[in-house]
């Protein structure tokens, strides 16, 4: 930090004026009771922001551990006195008074700063000169005890608290969260623990909210405008309370107090919750704050009293609400200091110069404190029971205790549950029953949870784009109604978006507005949600990684894929002379010559010697004939006598038989074989052909026939269904297509309707399937996915398929012809 070196620069030569200013100004030495003659006196210092509230209120709880503590320890051999500085809620003012103090009074301690930005320069300091900085209300922890160990924090860091957050967000299931906190050391120290903690829970901090201590109200109006206009509803506040309370001054004005926004605060407010006037309790009806929790007991309530007592009597004109836990812990750090001093055994011994330090400087004269590690180790063991629970250090800091979970309802604040970092939230903090809350009345006085997120737009209706098609309208059917002069949307895709919706946890209200543009494809639809024009597009789009860079996609509902669609080749067999078909019509003659040849040598060779094959000739004829034919099933009952024709017989026999069954087994392979052949098989063979090829207007498979190689002549676009046929029946050669390329579930379509003529052909090529469209990253693109899972898996969608596309199986098949 080497901005220090200029600050001390400056204030070697500027202190001088501050301390004699001071001496008359600002500190009175708090008077110590009961001091005895041989007592050591142990000068503390004490940095705070006097003319505050919150600076007069440590004062009273300060002046009063020191008086309740001697008053209990008349033998202590120590007596603290304390120097108090006026910080003016200034980080200059701040830092010159720490520097005043240890070149004047060469205090032993610091007490102090009250804010963490103050603390940024004195620490260092402190770590320098080997002097304790304690401060009990400095909770940033960018400010640690780890990187500057003469610091000692007698509070909790607010790290401690990002658990809380983080639960109370989780448990409502909230998946984004805006941070607003103010730009300053404390504001800004919290912010990487927060957004660590929503990391682990999985939500999302899509934007984070600086606002400067020094904003105007112009400036404060525009930010809080800013956040109307975003979806998330959920804000985490990380601010000190006098910006707090404007801020929900101004947010109650612009209407972000109402139903649907939630508010948490951290506790640099939620302690302080009920030192805040009535009209910022008023605008922050609905917040909820995470705060240290103090258990009410005897002893709290006896301080309660005594203190604003003492509250009172120092400060005459204005009426004390009840101490905060920073009051607690201001009085358990001075008795701790006390204690430590004591055990310490501090003599009254100062500083000492380094040898051959540099002297030209303030920090060079002061050189380093003698008595400062004795005094740190004391006050880092020192252990006592204390207002706030017990007093034990560990790292140089309060250990983090219990948190309790507040609503801010009527005049203050209502325990909604507590938080530990080994039960996280629960009713009780020390047990683990089960994690309900007690009701929480959120802003705009409702006790219904917001789902963390709005679209921002003004009627608060969703705009789903939706396509208007000329064909297939199962999917969706764009209708314009004369009567009311209002599109009319219905449609297979709707009907799965109405029930998505439906079974959402929380309304979601849309209309459906018609996307027609001539000569506008899908994708050009989809952009439009890029473009905000729509929040949403429903309807047949199918999910690919081109439209993905731009919006988000849903899970898919409908089964994916593309593919295509041919005439089934001509089934000429397919008629009463299918069982001529086996042999050819040369194969056909051959035999039957033959038959006519054998009856022929067998003739010639009995009929001289067996008097079967003799008779009249139209006798002889016949058996010529019918002995031929007999042979064709064995069944010739005409014995032969002559060895030679028997020879002859036996060989045509053995042909026969080798006929008879490949006919047999040819006529079988051709009755059950698959009927329906498409005309042509392959993508690769149409566009070796130079065929056309169909696809569906606007879709994107013509992207993926522009990458297998169909060149824009090849391809021609189609509507409906009727085209579809048509176009196939024509074919390529004559206006035609050879085939249709388009998704899967339109073929099945188109099948169920021309089943006869038609079937799916080639390979499937593998998409996603149809989705709903949402921005990129919108969070309810996250909901409806969850939801389609559940609707897909039920008998709604079976119903809803029923409902559009029929029973798309029952195809009349003509089988029954054969
Ligand atoms: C003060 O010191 C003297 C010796 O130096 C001792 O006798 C006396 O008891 C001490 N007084 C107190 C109150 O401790
Ligand atoms: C507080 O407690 C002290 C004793 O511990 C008692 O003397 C005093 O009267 C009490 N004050 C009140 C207001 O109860
Ligand atoms: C320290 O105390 C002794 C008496 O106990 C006194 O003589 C001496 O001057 C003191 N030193 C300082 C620096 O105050
Ligand atoms: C600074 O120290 C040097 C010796 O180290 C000495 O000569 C000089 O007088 C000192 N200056 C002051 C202002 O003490
Ligand atoms: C804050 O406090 C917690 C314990 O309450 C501790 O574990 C953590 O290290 C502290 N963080 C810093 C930066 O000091
Ligand atoms: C929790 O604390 C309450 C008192 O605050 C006590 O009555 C109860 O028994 C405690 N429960 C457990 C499980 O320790
Ligand atoms: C609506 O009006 C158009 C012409 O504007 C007409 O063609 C159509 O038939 C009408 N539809 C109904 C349902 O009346
Ligand atoms: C994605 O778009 C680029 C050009 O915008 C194109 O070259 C590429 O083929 C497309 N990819 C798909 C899968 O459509
Ligand atoms: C859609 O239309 C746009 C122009 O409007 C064009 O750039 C894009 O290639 C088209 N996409 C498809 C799949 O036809
Ligand atoms: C679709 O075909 C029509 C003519 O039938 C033509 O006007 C239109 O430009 C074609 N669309 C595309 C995307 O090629
Ligand atoms: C199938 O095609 C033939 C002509 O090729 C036609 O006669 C028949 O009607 C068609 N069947 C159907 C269901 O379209």
């Amino acid at each position: 930090m080497p901005n220090y070196h200029f600050f001390l620069l400056f204030f070697s030569s500027f202190s001088f004026i501050c301390c004699s200013f001071n001496k008359h100004g600002g500190g009175v030495p708090l008077p110590s009771l009961g001091m005895a003659q041989n007592t050591t006196i142990v000068h503390v210092g004490l940095v705070l922001d006097l003319e505050s509230l919150a600076g007069k209120r440590s004062h009273a709880s300060i002046s009063m551990a020191l008086d309740d503590f001697y008053a209990s320890h008349p033998s202590y051999k120590t007596r603290l006195l304390i120097h108090s500085r006026d910080s003016k809620q200034n980080i200059i003012h701040a830092a010159s008074a720490a520097l005043d103090l240890l070149k004047n009074f060469q205090v032993q301690v610091i007490l102090g700063p009250l804010t963490s930005p103050q603390a940024v320069f004195i620490t260092d300091l402190g770590n320098e000169i080997q002097v304790p900085i304690v401060s009990f209300s400095v909770t940033s922890p960018s400010i640690s005890p780890e990187n500057t160990p003469y610091f000692v924090r007698t509070t909790v860091n607010d790290s401690s608290q990002v658990g809380a957050i983080s639960s109370l967000v989780k448990s409502f299931n909230w998946r984004e969260v805006v941070l607003v906190y103010e730009n300053t050391e404390y504001g800004s120290g919290i912010i990487l623990y927060l957004v660590d903690a929503f990391q682990e829970i999985v939500a999302r901090v899509p934007y984070r909210s600086v606002i400067s201590p020094s904003v105007n109200d112009d400036q404060l109006n525009e930010e809080l405008y800013k956040l109307m206009t975003m979806q998330t509803r959920v804000f985490v506040v990380h601010m000190r309370s006098s910006l707090t309370s404007r801020l929900f001054l101004k947010a109650k004005e612009i209407g972000l107090m109402e139903e649907g926004y939630v508010w948490i605060m951290t506790d640099g407010i939620g302690n302080m919750i009920d030192s805040l006037d009535p009209r910022s309790i008023d605008a922050m009806q609905g917040v909820v704050a995470v705060r240290s929790y103090v258990p009410r007991s005897q002893t709290i309530a006896n301080f309660t009293t005594r203190w604003k007592a003492r509250f009172r009597q120092e400060n005459p004109s204005s009426k004390p609400a009840d101490p905060s836990v920073f009051e607690l812990w201001a009085y358990d750090t001075v008795w701790a200091l006390a204690m430590a001093t004591e055990k310490a055994r501090v003599s009254n011994s100062s500083f000492r110069k380094l040898p051959g330090g540099d002297n030209s400087t303030d920090l060079g004269n002061l050189g380093i404190s003698q008595n400062g590690p004795e005094l740190l180790e004391a006050l880092l063991s020192t252990r006592f029971r204390g207002l706030n629970g017990e007093f034990h250090l560990v790292n140089g800091q309060q250990q983090s205790s219990v948190f309790e979970i507040v609503n801010v309802i009527g005049k203050g604040a209502r325990q909604i549950a507590f938080w530990t970092p080994e039960f996280k939230i629960s009713k009780q903090f020390n047990s683990t029953s089960p994690a309900n809350l007690k009701t929480i009345i959120w802003p705009g006085d409702t006790i219904t949870v917001s789902k963390g997120w709005e679209i921002p737009t003004n009627g608060k209706r969703l705009k789903i784009g939706v396509p208007v098609k000329k064909g297939f309208n199962e999917f969706v059917k764009v209708v314009h109604d004369n009567t009311t002069n209002r599109p009319t949307v219905t449609g297979y895709c709707i009907d799965v978006f109405d029930a998505i919706m439906q079974s959402l946890p929380y309304a979601v209200p849309y209309d459906y507005l018609p996307f027609e543009k001539p000569g506008k494809n899908y994708t050009d639809l989809v952009f439009q949600v890029f473009l905000q024009k729509y929040d949403a597009v429903v309807g047949d789009v199918t999910i690919i990684s081109n439209r993905s860079n731009y919006i988000d996609f849903t899970l898919p509902y409908t089964e994916s894929g593309v593919s295509m669609i041919a005439l089934v080749k001509e089934n000429k067999r397919r008629n009463m002379w299918i069982f001529v078909k086996p042999l050819t019509t040369n194969l056909w003659l051959g035999t039957l010559s033959f038959f006519f040849f054998t009856g022929c040598i067998v003739w010639l060779i009995e009929h001289r010697i067996n008097p079967e094959f003799r008779g009249p000739p139209s006798q002889q004829l016949g058996i010529i004939f019918y002995f031929a034919f007999s042979t064709l099933v064995f069944a010739h009952r005409e014995r032969l006598q002559s060895n030679l024709s028997r020879v002859v017989v036996v060989i045509w026999v053995f042909v026969v038989l080798i006929l008879t069954s490949s006919y047999t087994a040819s006529l079988t392979s051709m009755l059950t074989v698959q009927q329906l052949q498409p005309t042509v098989t392959d993508l690769t063979e149409i566009l070796k052909n130079g065929e056309h090829i169909g696809y569906q207007d606007g879709s994107f498979v013509v992207d993926i026939l522009k990458r297998i190689g169909f060149k824009d002549h090849q391809m021609m676009n189609y509507s409906t269904r009727e085209e579809y046929k048509e176009a196939l029946i024509k074919g390529s050669a004559n206006g035609g297509v050879a085939a249709i390329f388009d998704e899967i579930p339109y073929l099945k379509l188109f099948l169920s309707k021309y089943c006869t003529n038609f079937t799916m052909a080639g390979k499937t090529y593998k998409t996603d399937g149809f989705g709903f469209v949402f921005p990129l990253g919108s969070p309810i693109s996250r909901d409806v996915s969850r939801a389609i899972l559940s609707v897909t898996e039920s008998d709604m969608m079976v119903a809803i398929e029923r409902k559009w596309f029929g029973d798309m199986t029952s195809c009349p098949s003509d089988s029954s012809k054969l």
